[in-house]
């Protein structure tokens, strides 16, 4: 199945090239009730998408066409535990992580909440031991720094929310992320830290990824220079699906905490993939993070499709990646805390819907998935919003505005939030030829000079963008914007008929990197490469030191 061939697809191209010039500046101008239109409001979360390339017709449109490729069946699949990864055989249950309401999900016949809920059980009686100082380092000292040593999805999502709940740390509590094989890395961590006061929780859901265990095994020779041997159980903790392979590191099966393979990686915070923000806020908000998350997943599958904010964000990406031909899309929050925000949503979007081949195998002849990128404003603003403003390209904005701070210095955070709504107003409404030349004309400017200048001063505006506003960041809140952004994702690859669950796209590179590691060693034999890097293994180990 091609989602070309549907016809509410063609009927969304005819629609595209009646649209394509229209004008959101007349569509604001014309219709006073647009943002009550084009808004969407779960709980204290709010989506004003009235700044999109869009009219009512296109969101008929877009919704007919998530009609036709069986969106709310495709919800329902997910969440009853359906296997709809099927490259790997496996169900996609992030969301009975985070099923707060408890009711029953089956895989395989059998109720996996009882266990979900053993280990959240287990990770609170750990967090409570560790806190309370009944679980001491081998010195008696209490912990005061977590270390957790994992990559990707055993490491963005856990240190995005980390800092973003910063405000929530437990006094006395330090948490840090390890996860390049860089021994920069390592190194730079370690060296504030005192082995008598540090836990390690390995994360790994694979127990097998290079750099984790690369990095988790020189941690333990750190460890090993002032602990002994037996003192490993009480400063290394793993979280696995692996039992065996954490047996062999080393660590005590018992204090190992277990996810399950229907769990996967970029969805994992909400597993015991979460047990260091569990230890740096404590269990209570990490359970508030997951009553946010279930929150959301309530909105995705009771709302109709009109009214439903993943959805509708998944099928305006939809609209510009396949309609307006754009290639990326910016996520740009106004929290300083969210600062990691972009980067997990990056691996969240671009290892789930990053693919060229459809559920069947064959090969795709539509874009999928855009590159997913951004920093927090208002940095972003005076680094590369000059393309989003005036380059080429047509790049949708998420902005995404939290109203209060937790740090409300002064005046800053009225700044902050005038100059996030002033560029999603900017980038909409831009600047005619006509604003500029009456602008220049009060300047003093005539003549050629005038006319010279006014070019580069015209922005286009009409350019895309949706604005999340919330009264704070929360743990409940930051909970429902992951959720939202991982049920967008599952949208837009059902309409695009991919599986976004594998990621079979990364295990080429790491094959060929365990092939070259031996290569590197001075008197090694080097297999057949490619002449590029038969030459710089070369060069490399004549200039290794
Ligand atoms: O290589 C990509 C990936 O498989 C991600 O999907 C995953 O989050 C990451 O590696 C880490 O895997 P693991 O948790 O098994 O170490």
């Amino acid at each position: 199945m091609t989602p070309l061939n549907i016809p509410e697809w063609q009927s969304l191209v005819r629609h595209y090239s009646d649209l394509k010039f229209v004008s959101m500046r007349e569509q604001f101008a014309l219709d006073s009730n647009r943002f009550e239109r084009f808004s969407i409001k779960s709980g204290d979360l709010l989506l004003d998408y009235s700044k999109n390339r869009i009219t009512q017709e296109t969101v008929d449109k877009l919704i007919q066409l998530a009609e036709a490729v069986e969106i709310q069946d495709w919800i329902e699949r997910m969440f009853k535990g359906e296997a709809i990864n099927h490259t790997e055989g496996r169900a996609v249950l992030h969301t009975a992580l985070r099923n707060r309401s408890n009711t029953p999900v089956m895989v395989d016949g059998k109720d996996v909440m009882p266990m979900v809920n053993a280990v959240l059980d287990k990770m609170r009686n750990f967090c409570e031991q560790v806190h309370s100082g009944t679980w001491l380092g081998f010195s008696g000292k209490k912990i005061t720094d977590i270390v957790n040593i994992g990559i990707g999805g055993s490491d963005l999502g856990p240190a995005m929310i980390c800092d973003a709940l910063e405000p929530y740390g437990i006094d006395g509590m330090g948490v840090h992320f390890v996860s390049n094989v860089d021994g920069t890395d390592l190194s730079t961590t370690l060296e504030k830290l005192n082995p008598e006061t540090t836990l390690f929780v390995v994360a790994s859901k694979t127990f097998t990824t290079q750099e984790t265990i690369t990095n988790a095994h020189s941690a333990r020779n750190w460890f090993l220079k002032q602990g002994k041997q037996e003192d490993v159980a009480k400063h290394f903790v793993a979280v696995s699906t692996n039992a065996d392979e954490v047996a062999k590191f080393g660590i005590d099966t018992a204090n190992m905490f277990e996810i399950w393979d229907w769990v996967g990686g970029r969805y994992s915070l909400w597993s015991a993939i979460g047990l260091p923000i569990a230890l740096y806020t404590g269990m209570d908000n990490f359970e508030r993070l997951l009553d946010g998350g279930h929150q959301m997943d309530n909105h995705f599958r009771q709302q109709p499709l009109k009214e439903n904010i993943p959805v509708i964000m998944g099928m305006l990406g939809i609209w510009y990646v396949n309609f307006f031909n754009s290639h990326t899309q910016a996520i740009v929050p106004y929290d300083h805390s969210l600062a990691r925000f972009p980067s997990h949503m990056q691996q969240l979007d671009m290892e789930s819907n990053g693919k060229f081949i459809n559920r069947s195998g064959a090969r795709i002849n539509y874009k999928t998935g855009p590159v997913i990128w951004g920093t927090p404003g208002t940095n972003g603003q005076h680094a590369y919003f000059q393309l989003i403003h005036q380059g080429t390209q047509l790049i949708p904005v998420d902005f995404v505005l939290p109203v209060n701070s937790h740090y409300p210095e002064c005046d800053h955070q009225s700044i902050l939030l005038a100059n996030g709504l002033a560029q999603a107003e900017a980038l909409m409404k831009g600047k005619t030829a006509e604003e500029v030349r009456a602008e220049l004309v009060k300047e003093g400017y005539e003549g050629k000079e005038l006319e010279a200048l006014l070019p580069h001063k015209v922005f286009p505006g009409n350019r895309p963008s949706n604005v999340l506003l919330f009264p704070k960041l929360t743990p409940e809140m930051l909970g429902q914007l992951v959720a939202l952004y991982e049920h967008k994702v599952f949208v837009q690859g059902v309409v695009w008929n991919i599986n976004s669950f594998d990621q079979w796209g990364v295990e080429l590179g790491k094959q060929l990197a365990k092939a070259i590691v031996p290569e590197l060693k001075d008197d090694a034999e080097i297999s057949a490469h490619d002449s590029s890097t038969t030459h710089l293994i070369k060069l490399i180990r004549e200039l290794r030191q």
